[in-house]
């Protein structure tokens, strides 16, 4: 969709206009005055949190149809719910069949989140309400969501309205980055292999962004044997992307590390046959990645110019069971020498991010990375679909990823990582194992332990989205399936850098 934030009397007109309005008395603007009062009067205007109402408007109006999207109580509106309304009214617009919309946004819906933010909300519930996976059909369906819409507020001073412009921006770009995760997410598995993975990766490369991709060959002289480990049981090749954002003045390195596993069968250690096909979402961390460096190669960070240079590093690996694949009990060596015991291979995800993390550290040396993966099923029990769980080494990081999830509504919860847990998966046979025994109970803290060992000294957080990355319920900007969960909030969380 192309969204465009302009003055209030320009987006007054047109075929669908669409007003936020709360309970009580509201600022819509002269143009619109007269006719919000006649929708009023006729008493079929309802305000109550996402009552959605359209009134035909008499020939020769300045426009065909006034929409209103009731807001409830305005003190009570905050991002989260420009955010649903703003898709609420792109729906509406799709079902009456109009291409082009405009949306208003009258100034004190805008008093409990700040312009920006609010800005931002408006085109991250368009752009991701207007998302439609398509599978691949015979027949191409003709339903289109709205194209074009052009967002305003009303009553916003000079200054707060640059704000909310600057913030439009941002969250279409945002969105779109999280609309590219979403799409890639719910490939099937045979039509987005690692090698698929790479080549989209490669086509964002441009301007301050570079991406190479390592093969198998590359990988194998760098050591990365744990990586190597999970991939030999498929037949498609491995592929390690590596993107190298330049921001301008920067100085120093952020890595962002994603897990990419294109389908996760288990392995030797194999799944159960039931719902084994969700297992498409295995690479909803690299996908997270790939959607964050989508954002800044289109602009994102013409809008905010974080002082790092980001890199993005993907493990694309499939994990698959084959003669030649790796047995519970092997011990494999990572990329900086230590050695790991794989205990059961479907935790297959730690094992192909230690080596990526190691990747990181070793040619780029960030200051601080954050690790994404949909890591454990353990996560989903603890915390559910509508949040994912964050643990690390850093607490200033951890906390800073926590306030930019807060401010995406993508919720993080912190989980403790603790010496007890980095004891547990200690073993007689390797450096580490890569389980720790059922009997002590922690799942997601286990796997947080184990990438803890090749993170080492390097400021770290682990974000395990793998109840958040899709199952959650739908939600306006949400339907069902991936959810593109994590782009928002890195690229809120990077600006701040
Ligand atoms: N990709 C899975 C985690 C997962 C499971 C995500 C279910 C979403 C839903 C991961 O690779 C995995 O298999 N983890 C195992 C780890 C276990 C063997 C220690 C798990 O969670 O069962
Ligand atoms: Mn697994
Ligand atoms: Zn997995």
């Amino acid at each position: 969709m192309k969204i465009r934030s302009v003055r209030s009397a320009a987006a007054s007109c047109g075929d669908a206009v669409f007003v936020l309005v709360p309970d009580g008395r509201v600022d819509v603007g002269e143009v619109l005055r007269g006719a919000l009062g006649v929708a009023k009067a006729t008493g079929d205007l309802k305000t109550s949190f996402r009552a959605v109402g359209v009134f035909h408007q008499p020939k020769g109006s300045a426009c065909k149809r006034l929409c209103v999207v009731g807001m409830g109580k305005a003190a009570d509106v905050e991002a989260e719910q420009l955010r649903r309304a703003a898709a609420l009214a792109q729906a509406r617009a799709e079902e009456l069949g109009v291409t082009e919309l405009s949306l208003l946004v009258p100034a004190n819906l805008i008093k409990r989140s700040n312009p920006f933010a609010a800005g931002m909300a408006i085109a991250e519930g368009l752009e991701l309400g207007a998302y439609c996976f398509e599978p691949p059909r015979k027949e191409k369906p003709n339903k289109r969501s709205a194209q074009k819409c052009s967002v305003a507020a009303v009553g916003l001073s000079a200054a707060d309205d640059k704000e909310f412009a600057r913030g439009v921006k941002l969250g279409a770009l945002s969105a779109q980055g999280a609309v590219f995760a979403r799409d890639l997410g719910n490939q099937a598995p045979n039509l987005l292999t690692p090698a698929v993975m790479a080549r989209q990766a490669k086509r964002l490369a441009g301007g301050r962004l570079a991406v190479k991709v390592l093969n198998e060959k590359a990988m194998e002289k760098l050591g990365m044997g744990s990586l190597l480990g999970v991939s030999r049981g498929s037949s498609q090749p491995a592929k390690l992307i590596v993107f190298e954002y330049k921001a301008p003045g920067a100085k120093g390195n952020v890595a962002v590390i994603g897990k990419g596993l294109t389908f996760d069968s288990g392995g030797i250690s194999i799944k159960p046959s039931a719902r084994m096909d969700e297992m498409r979402y295995d690479m909803c961390g690299g996908g997270a990645v790939m959607g964050l460096f989508h954002a800044l190669s289109k602009g994102a960070l013409g809008v905010h110019k974080p002082k790092k240079n980001i890199i993005g590093v993907i493990a694309a690996v499939e994990n698959m069971p084959d003669a030649d694949a790796q047995r519970p009990g092997d011990v494999v060596t990572a990329m900086d020498g230590q050695t790991i015991e794989v205990l059961n291979t479907d935790a297959e995800g730690r094992l192909v991010l230690a080596d990526a993390i190691c990747y990181a550290k070793k040619f780029y040396k960030p200051e601080m990375m954050c690790d994404l993966a949909t890591l454990t099923g353990a996560v989903v029990v603890a915390l559910g679909h509508e949040m994912a769980g964050v643990m690390g080494n850093d607490q200033k990081l951890i906390d800073a990823l926590i306030d930019a999830g807060d401010a995406s509504d993508e919720p993080l919860w912190q989980l403790p990582l603790w010496q007890c847990h980095k004891d547990q998966i200690k073993t007689k046979f390797a450096d580490v194992a890569n389980l720790n025994s059922p009997a002590h109970g922690n799942g997601s803290t286990a796997g947080g332990a184990f990438l803890s060992y090749f993170a080492g000294e390097t400021p770290w957080a682990h974000l395990d989205i793998a109840g958040a990355a899709w199952g959650g319920v739908a939600k306006d900007y949400y339907k069902s399936g991936a959810s593109g969960t994590a782009v928002r909030t890195l690229l809120n969380w990077i600006r701040t850098l």
